[in-house]
């Protein structure tokens, strides 16, 4: 059945002409994207050297291995054999998949195992697993906030927590970016109006596509002080930022809920959610994303263990990446960029137009260097950058070529 749009016309054989089908406002929006936002699928395979090597049509015009400063495994270990063994073993062991949600007959002892470790590691009384941190976010903003709940979030976080925001009907205000003397205004006001109404603060402890980091403990007090839940996203800091990779949040008792991913240091794949024993419990008795959908395949949860067990064990790699973050940071200021603000291994170059972000992301390319060229919808307009990712396993050496390759700003 078609919707009725007025004036339009379509093709489709036995619909009448004034009927619109459903693929109308699809094909409109397609036609209207314009060439430099349009997105493409290429495969990559990694290579033996750490880099990332084209697969299949791309093989064709891109034969050389480019290194990679695109992906979000920052210490290198989702080609790790300690990972990649026990991802096998658990295979072998518990399943490829799960076969079931957590609560029918899906939960293996891998997931157990891996949720009291990352309990103990995060100092947190309660972790459970999802199978993605978009789904994991959306399970944390729900158990936090209602549709009398009114939401205080970052204005640039996640899009996976903003549908959070969607989904639980709650009322959203957007605070400027890091800036915590507008989130303190909004909160009083908030309080002035309904000292009982429930409040929720969302926020990021490395925002993926800036770099930065707000001030995580004066975060969690401010929101203690306004009665208000925080959730703080680490997917991005965990394994790097904080005590031992512990994350920003690590020792904040005022934190309602974190938000972790596996997909990204950890190597793996699959999320997860800390808090206290009440949250858990509510997540588990309540929360649609846990209960209803396919628990986390044991080979993912098996190399996230061990990627905890890495990371605890060898602490300076993480500490490494974040020293030569710095120098890369200097390095890039002394070639007359601005400098990429923040203190992690995200190291955004600001272009502003999009075609410059694309056209320096081929010129990279040419020269051996994968790179993201970050466009809208993910950034505001005029905020294009080329997003630098430094990674462990990148050669020593690697920053006066490739400010080489980039010329100047
Ligand atoms: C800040 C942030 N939160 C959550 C997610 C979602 O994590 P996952 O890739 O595990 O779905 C991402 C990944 O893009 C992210 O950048």
């Amino acid at each position: 059945m078609g919707i009725r749009l007025t004036g339009r016309l379509n093709s489709t054989p036995g619909v009448a002409d004034d009927v619109a089908t459903w693929s109308d406002p699809l094909a409109q929006a397609l036609a209207q994207l314009p060439q430099e936002r349009l997105r493409a699928l290429r495969s990559w395979q990694p290579h033996t050297d750490g880099g990332l090597q084209a697969a299949g049509p791309d093989a064709a015009t891109t034969p050389a291995p480019l290194k990679d400063l695109a992906s979000n495994d920052y210490l290198g270990l989702a080609c790790h054999p300690a990972l990649q063994q026990a991802a096998a073993a658990a295979m072998a062991r518990e399943g490829v998949g799960a076969g079931a949600s957590r609560l029918v007959s899906g939960s293996r002892p891998v997931h157990t195992q891996l949720e009291e470790a990352l309990a103990a590691w995060l100092g947190r009384e309660r972790v459970l697993l999802f199978p993605s941190g978009f789904q994991a976010n959306l399970a944390a903003v729900q158990a936090l906030a209602d549709r009398h709940t009114l939401v205080l979030a970052d204005r640039l976080i996640h899009h996976s927590l903003l549908v959070g925001v969607q989904a639980s009907g709650a009322r959203l205000q957007r605070f400027a970016h890091n800036d915590l003397s507008d989130l303190e205004r909004r909160l009083n006001m908030a309080r002035r109006d309904s000292p009982s109404r429930r409040l929720l603060v969302i926020s990021e402890s490395l925002f993926s596509m800036e770099g930065t980091s707000p001030d995580v403990g004066a975060l969690a007090s401010l929101a203690e002080r306004h009665g208000a839940a925080l959730l703080l996203d680490e997917a991005h800091a965990l394994g790097v930022l904080g005590p031992g990779g512990r994350g920003l949040g690590h020792g904040q008792r005022n934190i309602s809920l974190i938000s972790g991913t596996f997909g990204k240091a950890f190597g793996s794949g699959g999320a997860f959610l800390a808090g206290d024993a009440l949250v858990g419990d509510w997540l588990l008795q309540h929360s649609g994303p846990f209960r209803y959908t396919t628990a986390l395949a044991p080979p993912l949860a098996a190399a996230a263990l061990a990627a905890l067990e890495l990371m605890q064990a060898q602490p300076e790699r993480g500490e490494a990446l974040l020293k030569r973050a710095e120098r890369w940071r200097a390095g890039i200021t002394a070639a007359g960029w601005p400098r990429p603000p923040g203190h992690g291994p995200i190291l955004p170059l600001l272009v502003g137009d999009d075609r410059r972000a694309m056209a320096l992301q081929q010129q990279l390319e040419e020269a051996g260097w994968l790179t993201g060229a970050i466009r809208p919808p993910t950034v505001p307009p005029g905020t294009a950058r080329l997003r630098l990712v430094l990674r462990h396993p990148l050669p020593q050496g690697s920053l006066m070529p490739l400010l080489a390759a980039l010329g100047a700003p």
